[in-house]
């Protein structure tokens, strides 16, 4: 739990200020202390909606998960975590989110929270906003009028097709974009829909539709996750753009070894590249500073495997994990391949 709180502090590092409410918590290994101006202690917990749960020895937080809630209730001023997932809610209305401007974190996942629901505006105006997560709902676009403040935003598996044009601009501080499992083709992760994500640290686009790799990601992208798409080639230099990428997934796609250009992988940033379960029939270029390389259930053959060897010795010194079970190679011969790595710890054949 206090992974989420970074205001409750360990207790014997903590003088009660006589000014302000010292409430002791006792957790099963933790005692904490938190504080608040009594006045807004009282606020909060006596704005309490009775469909929540609102701990006194946690004010900031207000629990209204799993409770069959149809609506928002009205969500009291001192709100910085709340809780609405696993419920039933349709809209988000400005009503209900009127006084809680302080909200950090807002979890309102598993909801049947469609794009009209959301009222206009409700979102921006959380103004401290900084982990909205909206995994498992019913959204077909990216919401617009996200506020500023946002780090991480969270839409896994809704139905999205869309990221309307501007969308992110001015989301300078958000890192971490999740839109697995959505609907998104081609034609929607483009350089004009991306625009403005000037801080994204990792973004996940697997289980889409996309058949290309996705247009206009921004050059701070260090994870991308594209898993179980249908991309069928990478085109060359496609990772100039990305200089920071250090973790690349591509399992579960389409890729055959004429859809990747020779020197494409060959980005000295990249520490693990995943090439599961595609087409190959090769084992492309790799980095010389790879850490891991996932090509298992492809189609390469013993040939190349044996072509490896000194390969992989020479080009990819660091490599320590490597999987190539579930291609065309016939023991004994790979065998070989272990005693040549240096680093190796783990191979899968
Ligand atoms: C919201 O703020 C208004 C004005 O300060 C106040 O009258 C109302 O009781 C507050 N509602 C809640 C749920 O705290
Ligand atoms: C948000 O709710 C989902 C759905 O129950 C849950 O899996 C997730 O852990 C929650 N996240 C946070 C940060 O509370
Ligand atoms: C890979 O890139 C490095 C640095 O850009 C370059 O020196 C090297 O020749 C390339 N490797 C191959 C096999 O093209
Ligand atoms: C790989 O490197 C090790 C250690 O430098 C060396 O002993 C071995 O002969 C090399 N194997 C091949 C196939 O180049």
């Amino acid at each position: 739990m206090s992974v989420y709180l970074p205001s409750l502090r360990q207790y014997h590092h903590q003088a009660i200020d006589s000014g302000y409410l010292g409430l002791v918590l006792s957790f099963n290994l933790c005692v904490c202390v938190y504080d608040m101006p009594y006045e807004d202690f009282m606020a909060q917990i006596q704005a309490c909606p009775r469909e929540c749960h609102c701990p006194n020895n946690f004010p900031n937080a207000v629990y209204c998960d799993n409770k069959g809630l149809k609506t928002i209730p009205q969500i009291p001023p001192y709100t910085w975590y709340l809780y609405l997932q696993n419920n039933q809610i349709e809209g988000v209305s400005a009503d209900a989110l009127r006084n809680a401007t302080q909200l950090r974190w807002l979890n309102l996942s598993r909801n049947k929270i469609t794009n009209e629901g959301l009222e206009e505006g409700v979102l921006g105006k959380l103004s401290h906003l900084v982990h909205l997560y909206m995994d498992d709902n019913l959204l077909t676009s990216i919401p617009s009028g996200l506020p500023s403040s946002l780090e991480q935003l969270r839409v896994s598996r809704n139905r999205i097709s869309k990221i309307p044009a501007g969308v992110f601009s001015g989301l300078d501080r958000l890192n971490l974009l999740d839109l697995q499992g959505n609907k998104l083709m081609d034609d929607a992760v483009t350089e004009v829909s991306m625009k403005g994500l000037n801080n994204l640290v990792q973004i996940n686009l697997a289980k889409n539709q996309l058949s290309s790799m996705p247009l206009g990601l921004p050059p701070t992208t260090t994870q991308l996750f594209l898993d179980g798409n249908n991309i069928e080639k990478i085109p060359a230099g496609y990772f100039k753009g990305l200089p920071k990428v250090a973790f690349l997934r591509l399992n579960r796609n389409k890729l055959g070894s004429d859809g990747i250009p020779k020197n494409v992988f060959n980005v000295s940033s990249i520490l693990d590249l995943q090439l599961s379960h595609n087409q190959l029939t090769e084992v492309p270029l790799i980095p010389s500073g790879l850490e891991h390389l996932h090509l298992d259930h492809n189609k390469i053959k013993s040939k190349s495997a044996e072509a490896l060897d000194g390969y992989i010795n020479d080009s990819a010194p660091r490599l320590r994990y490597l999987r190539l079970d579930g291609n065309e190679i016939k023991p004994p011969i790979p065998r070989d391949i272990i005693v040549c790595f240096r680093l190796l710890t783990s191979i899968v054949i």
